[in-house]
């Protein structure tokens, strides 16, 4: 179809001319999942807003704990021992947050993700709310313009996105520390390593990382282990939707338990050391 087709929306020339407001049956819920989706992302967005703009309780310095929220932390106004990869930024005015210089390549990288894409155009947009749901916009013109034409940079989010989780496993690694120093492990560290794994997986089964392990190739029986790397990646992809929110949940959680922990709320329960 052309953009000149596209532009009609619902009224293009060769589409259904459709009578009533959906053909779901009466009884069909379909406006539950558009609810629970704007639910869950505006909860999600309005607490990592308010936990980065706080700028505390986010390092626990006795087990080495950092919260996700605030890695790396780059700047000498972070908390002492925070910085795990040296401090390059200097001091930052008191209002500005230490995540500005990492949370919007995670931002973006998830707002153009393939999925949330889809999640948000049908939650927030309306466009279509659901399948076999007219939606109220009289254009449409997909992804050929600005700024919606920018999605195709979310390849080049990718790679910001690997090197932000192998950050985050550092972290996790780091974090087997023991109050007195040397090893130790307590409820933080599994804690870290959940969220670690899920984001792993959300960020292997990406669509772009499936493109570029499998892609391009005219014979995979040339190319063993692109052919091996290719069918794991796909087994990510195929949860991807899951573990997009999986990791939502599990960022907020390890960076909730830390604030917990740092604050003297509860003490984090300890294996060894
Ligand atoms: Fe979802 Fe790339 S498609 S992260």
């Amino acid at each position: 179809m052309s953009s000149a087709d596209l532009s009609q929306g619902v009224g293009a020339v060769g589409r259904a001319r459709v009578g009533v407001r959906t053909l779901r049956g009466g009884r069909d819920r379909w406006w539950l999942q558009p609810v629970l989706t704007v639910t869950g992302l505006s909860l999600w967005v309005i607490y990592a807003v308010v936990r980065t703009a706080l700028q505390r309780n986010y390092w626990v310095a006795d087990y080495h704990y950092l919260s996700p929220f605030y890695s790396p932390c780059l700047t000498t106004s972070c908390a002492p021992g925070s910085s795990h990869l040296g401090t390059p930024f200097g001091n930052f005015p008191p209002l500005l947050p230490y995540a500005i210089l990492s949370l919007p390549f995670l931002l973006v990288f998830r707002l153009t993700c393939y999925y949330y894409r889809k999640a948000y155009y049908r939650s927030y947009y309306l466009a279509p709310p659901a399948c076999a749901v007219a939606e109220p916009h009289r254009t449409y013109h997909g992804e050929t313009r600005f700024p919606l034409i920018l999605q195709n940079f979310h390849r080049w989010f990718f790679y910001a996105a690997v090197i932000l989780s192998g950050i985050n496993s550092y972290d996790a690694a780091v974090a087997f520390h023991g109050k007195g120093g040397g090893f130790g492990f307590g409820l933080g560290n599994l804690i870290l390593i959940a969220n670690v794994i899920l984001l792993w997986c959300y960020t292997l089964g990406c669509h772009s990382c499936r493109n570029i392990v499998g892609g391009r190739l005219r014979h995979f029986s040339k190319h063993p282990i692109r052919y091996w790397a290719w069918g794991k990646v796909s087994l990510l992809n195929g949860r991807h939707m899951q573990f997009a929110w999986f990791t939502l949940l599990s960022l907020a959680v390890t960076d909730a338990y830390i604030a917990f922990v740092a604050a003297g709320v509860f003490p984090d329960p300890r294996f060894i050391n």
